[in-house]
């Protein structure tokens, strides 16, 4: 299929087509016939990321119809570095994209990643459907707090941990561009197991969860996480702290894991905690991700009026 087809594939998707949406994939690897190459828009700047193959020559020579600049992103380099731009006038600074109608702000030469994680799109507008204004929602690993603002448009009050207190600041950013008050919010910095295990101390709660970690890090204290080993221990925390007839939606983009190895690590989290949760739903990938679905996702519910 040509770059071309591929856009035609994507401006055919009811859900781009309402303009609501600037910022998605535009092109997926072998879903598009193009394997080791994505293409994603941050309304109109490309970022060409490619895994173990060349660069697409025809990338670097002139900017493709509706394409401001085109950026290089290695995916199969251990430094992770920010990516490069190869062609056309890049923007200013950083700018906003819109998501499901809602404002965030991207940077391209802020590092490796660009300040909102495109493949979680279904997740957003899932969760944002299932809101009732005044819920406590927690975000865990926020990073630039996307499931917040999204969660707090719905008039949830929201509570975002992350290591990081840039991210943090720029997850405020991302609230004050949809005229959200930051200070209506609750912003955490540090481990997330560490402030969990804060919170059911002090006997807090929440209606909804997001739990979302990396595949691997390291916090402050040299303390090594990894989704294949801590992710029952996390989830149990976080069910200590749902409420009764609350939801966690809980996700990892590890390649290495099967769909159903992180049902089973979810589950061991939900017996450890024995809080007794039902309706262990999948989500979905957004349509514009046709190649391999590495995104698993699961939906929980804890029983109204069950408490440990
Ligand atoms: C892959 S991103 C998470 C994506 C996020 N859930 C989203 O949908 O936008 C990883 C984030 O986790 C944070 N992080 C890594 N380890 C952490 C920990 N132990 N506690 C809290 N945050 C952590 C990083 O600083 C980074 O912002």
């Amino acid at each position: 299929m040509s770059i071309p087809q591929a856009i035609a594939r994507r401006a055919a998707l009811p859900e781009l087509a309402t303009g609501q949406t600037t910022a998605f994939r535009l092109l997926d690897g072998a879903g598009d016939g193009w394997p080791g190459v994505e293409i994603d828009t941050y309304d109109r700047h490309w970022v060409v990321q490619t895994r173990e193959v060349p660069f697409p020559e025809v990338l670097r020579r002139t900017l493709p119809e509706g394409c401001l600049s085109v950026w290089w992103k290695r995916l199969d380099q251990q430094d992770k570095q920010a990516p490069q731009c190869v062609l056309g006038q890049p923007p200013a600074g950083p700018f906003t994209v819109q998501e499901l109608g809602l404002n965030y702000e991207i940077d391209l030469t802020a590092g490796y990643s660009q300040g909102l994680f495109l493949d979680q799109r279904p997740q957003r507008a899932r969760m944002m459907e299932r809101i009732v204004p005044g819920q406590r929602v927690l975000n865990l690993f926020a990073y630039t707090c996307a499931f917040s603002v999204a969660a707090a448009s719905r008039g949830a009050i929201t509570t975002s941990v992350d290591l990081s207190r840039p991210y943090l600041e720029w997850g405020k950013r991302n609230f004050a561009l949809n005229d959200l008050a930051p200070d209506a919010h609750f912003f955490c910095r540090g481990d997330s197991f560490e402030w969990l295990r804060r919170f059911a101390k002090k006997g807090r709660t929440w209606d909804g969860i997001v739990v979302d970690p990396p595949s691997f890090s390291r916090n402050a204290d040299g303390k090594v996480f990894r989704v294949e080993h801590d992710f029952p221990e996390l989830v149990a925390l976080c069910l200590a702290v749902l409420a009764p007839g609350g939801w966690l939606l809980s996700s990892t983009n590890h390649r290495g894991l099967t769909p159903a190895r992180f049902r089973g690590l979810v589950e061991a989290g939900a017996s450890l905690s024995q809080r007794p949760v039902t309706q262990l739903q999948p989500g979905n990938m957004p349509p514009d991700f046709t190649d391999e679905p590495y995104l698993k996702t699961l939906w929980l519910a804890s029983l109204p009026g069950s408490s440990r």
